[in-house]
């Protein structure tokens, strides 16, 4: 966790990329600045993995294209409209969109756009469109996407900005197509960004989705999470060590958990909490090692946990 790790006490990305090469076989970093991660993998002699930060979030397009493909059967000839922020989830999306030709339609308040590097890349590959009409977004989506206003690196006076006109209620849905379907990759601040009833509505495919982010779901029509999956049981097999720290909360890291055999896990009380629940049930390993007591969490603006500043594994 930050207090644990020497980067909060000024220590750069560099030294503790080196330093945790040494110690540990591959890093999964849950951050806020995006160039941490960067350096942290230039640095690195160990895989890096992305579990989040304030400019991407991959593992999230990963669960997001398998739920599109269980539900859709394909990618091509599909348009998905994405409503709200041009955030983290957003641009990777986007990216992922460019992977699979699928098409996307972005509908922003001004100044919420994409990243447009991002845009730019993508459009190479796919159609890529911007607009700050969400009526015409979804006019013939197959998929109707939407995220949190306020990410958890954000402040809060950004959602301030947000217009209910961004708000995926089932007016909007019912201008898309019959058979779209509504993704949210969650947490969802119910009533803001999406309505009670669309996000428990017949076409909410929010819990398949959710189930996806659990990489222990290994789907061969995406590599990556088998890769990725394939690594970490690898090195577990292999008797490695891997070091967990913070923010087990959330799927990716918990998916990435359940494959390694005798983890380390730096975890504050309410994650302790969980994981002894979780070795309970047998679902992580009985000789998990938990360092514990790590204290430095505060409630996050998106209403849930904010993230320790990076999680190792
Ligand atoms: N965009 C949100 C949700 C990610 C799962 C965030 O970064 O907090």
């Amino acid at each position: 966790s930050s207090n644990q790790m020497q980067h909060s006490r000024g220590e750069s990305a560099e030294d503790t990329a080196k330093t945790l090469s040494c110690y540990v076989d591959a890093i999964v970093a849950r951050v806020y600045e995006h160039d941490f991660i960067e350096e942290l993998a230039k640095h690195s002699t160990i895989p890096v993995i992305n579990g989040l930060s304030n400019s991407y979030h991959p593992c999230q397009t990963l669960a997001d294209l398998m739920t599109i493909k269980e539900h859709k059967k394909k990618f091509k000839d599909l348009k998905i409209a994405w409503i709200g922020d041009g955030n983290n989830v957003c641009n990777s999306l986007i990216f992922g969109c460019s992977k699979t030709q699928t098409e996307i339609v972005i509908a922003t308040p001004k100044g919420f756009e994409p990243n447009s590097d991002v845009v730019k890349k993508a459009s190479k590959y796919t159609s890529v469109d911007l607009t700050t009409d969400p009526e015409f977004a979804v006019r013939d989506a197959d998929v109707v996407m939407t995220d949190t206003f306020v990410s958890i690196h954000d402040s809060d006076a950004k959602s301030k900005k947000f217009l209910p006109t961004f708000q995926v209620n089932e007016s909007l849905m019912n201008k898309a197509k019959d058979n779209v379907i509504f993704m949210h990759c969650l947490p969802a601040k119910r009533g803001y960004e999406v309505t009670n009833s669309v996000i428990d509505g017949p076409q909410s495919v929010v819990w398949d989705e959710a189930e996806k982010k659990g990489i222990n779901i290994v789907d061969a029509t995406c590599p990556l999470v088998t890769e990725i999956h394939e690594e970490v049981r690898k090195l577990s097999a292999e008797n490695r060590r891997i070091i967990i720290i913070g923010d087990h909360g959330h799927d990716e890291v918990n998916g990435i958990m359940e494959q390694v055999q005798d983890p380390i896990v730096v975890a504050n009380p309410e994650e302790a909490k969980r994981l002894r629940k979780m070795k309970k049930a047998g679902v992580v390993s009985q000789s998990t090692q938990m360092i514990e007591n790590v204290q430095d969490r505060t409630s996050g603006s998106a209403g849930m946990p904010r993230p320790i500043s990076y999680a190792v594994f």
